[in-house]
């Protein structure tokens, strides 16, 4: 027996949809493939922004209901109406803000990306058509973690939002996570009525935003990264249960995409800061905090004239650039020194810490920007090795990635955390602007150790000047 798809109810535009779907798909996947490496990452950005604006634009108008209806008209103003709104304040506020406070920026996004995630969970719960039910409380739940935490990520980030640190913060959220898996157990497993649904569908919502909160809270210091980019794939996660609540192949994709993507990312921060994921879910690790039991020791200044010479009579050269350098915008002035140095024979390399700056591969896009050859880009476990061989480490506007208390003080917040090994080469020169503390509040001894120098002032200044100097030499 010959069955058609008009006898399955299936219409040509519902085939369209499909198709469109597919190619959004291999649009993202073209995108993400782009994005892996800094030179081609924007052109990624828009292959995967063209799939997303793809199946936008055919859901509008291809996209029918459970019925056979279409979105209607007063839905597709008001969808259109949210789309250009969003989109102009978007960019605004993207063109608007500046290089450095991107990452509270990509924080604030991905909160809203939770929020919309929960909100279409809390809508759908109560819609007698929707057959996930458990998809459903998930998307809801994981969704208010993701916008609330995101939301404590950006104000800490900002500055505006400081640490809690108290024991009973993790037996908290440890209450906290039962109290929500016995409230879904209890929504799921009995026969409820409408009313007490919806209230304890709202009372979920409540608990995993307060939970989000309080989950971020302590983690304070140097551990940040770890929390940002579980965030960043708990929304990636939200928003794959909310295209399961529509059966909508484009936003489950575009959901795991995002998801999966995090929770490498997160697995690869844990493994960068040594630190155990269960720690961080439930709030039980960072702090600020000195590292106590050293003595603080002299700090030595240096010339601009002794740099660079000292510069330009070297072999080799490591950069360890940091948040500073971002502050500072130097990456182009950096690149000038680089050139100057390769021309008088000194090989030079940037050591790339994981975290370093505020975001995932801050230093990366930074660098790039200012056109550094990706091959000058070494990680932190291929350099450390060559640290002892190395003649001269500058560190620019970095800190807590090359704080020796990592290694060697078990009172230190950020013991255990790897860092690259600046200490343990021939000669340090440290440009920053004072003694200021780095993100982790923690004092640093590499800059009071013997082979350090330091050359105060601002990142772009200290380099421009010095090569104005080694021109000269
Ligand atoms: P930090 O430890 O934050 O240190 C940056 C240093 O740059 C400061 O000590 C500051 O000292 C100096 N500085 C600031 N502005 C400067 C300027 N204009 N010129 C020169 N120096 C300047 O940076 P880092 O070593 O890159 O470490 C990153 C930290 O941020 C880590 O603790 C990391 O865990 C955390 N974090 C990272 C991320 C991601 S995903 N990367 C996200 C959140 C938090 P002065 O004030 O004395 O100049």
């Amino acid at each position: 027996m010959n069955t058609s798809l008009q006898d399955l109810g299936v219409t040509s535009g519902d085939v369209w949809l499909e198709i469109s779907y597919l190619v959004a798909a291999i649009l993202f996947v073209i995108g993400l493939k782009l994005m892996s490496h800094p030179e081609s990452a924007r052109k990624g950005n828009l292959w995967a922004a063209g799939g997303m604006g793809l199946a936008m634009i055919t859901t509008l108008f291809l996209h029918r209901g459970e019925d056979g209806s279409t979105i209607g008209l007063n839905n597709i103003i008001i969808i259109v109406f949210a789309i250009v709104f969003g989109s102009i304040m978007g960019t605004l506020i993207a063109k608007k803000i500046k290089m450095t406070a991107m990452p509270q920026l990509v924080s604030f996004f991905n909160a809203t990306g939770g929020a919309a995630s929960a909100l279409v969970a809390l809508m759908e719960y109560s819609n007698p058509s929707n057959d996930s039910a458990l998809v459903t409380l998930l998307g809801l739940v994981i969704g208010a973690i993701a916008f609330s935490g995101s939301m404590i990520a950006y104000g800490k980030l900002d500055g505006k939002v400081g640490d809690i640190f108290a024991g009973w913060v993790k037996y908290f959220n440890m209450a906290l996570m039962l109290i929500t898996i016995a409230l879904m157990v209890y929504l799921l497993a009995f026969d409820i009525d409408q009313s007490t649904q919806t209230l304890l569908a709202y009372a979920l919502l409540a608990i995993a935003i307060i939970y989000g909160v309080m989950f971020v809270m302590p983690i304070g210091g140097a551990d940040m990264p770890v929390v940002i980019s579980l965030l960043n794939s708990l929304t990636g996660i939200a928003a794959a249960m909310a295209g399961f609540i529509y059966h909508n192949q484009a936003m489950i994709l575009g959901g795991i995409f995002v998801g999966s993507a995090g929770s490498i990312l997160t697995i690869l921060m844990t493994k960068a800061m040594n630190r155990s994921l269960l720690n961080v879910i439930i709030g039980s690790f960072g702090g600020g905090g000195a590292a106590i039991g050293q003595e603080h020791g002299n700090i030595k200044e240096i010339t601009l004239s002794d740099a660079s010479v000292l510069l330009s009579y070297s072999q080799s050269v490591v950069i360890v650039p940091g948040y500073g350098l971002a502050v500072a915008q130097a990456q182009y002035a950096c690149n000038d020194l680089v050139k100057l140095l390769e021309a008088k024979g000194v090989d030079v390399k940037f050591a790339i810490h994981p975290v370093a700056g505020r975001m995932p591969g801050h230093m990366n896009v930074l660098l790039a920007e200012a056109d550094v050859p990706y091959t000058k880009l070494v990680e932190m476990d291929s350099i450390n090795p060559n640290m002892p061989n190395t003649d001269v480490t500058v560190v620019i506007g970095a800190n807590d990635v090359v704080n020796p208390a990592a290694n060697d003080d078990p009172s230190s917040p950020i013991y255990g955390m790897p860092i690259i090994k600046a200490h343990e080469s021939k000669n340090i020169i440290v440009m920053k602007r004072g003694m200021g503390k780095g993100y982790a509040g923690i004092e640093n001894f590499l800059f009071f150790n013997d082979k350090t120098r330091m050359l105060f002032g601002n990142a772009k200044d200290s380099i421009q000047a010095l090569v104005n100097e080694i021109k000269e030499l």
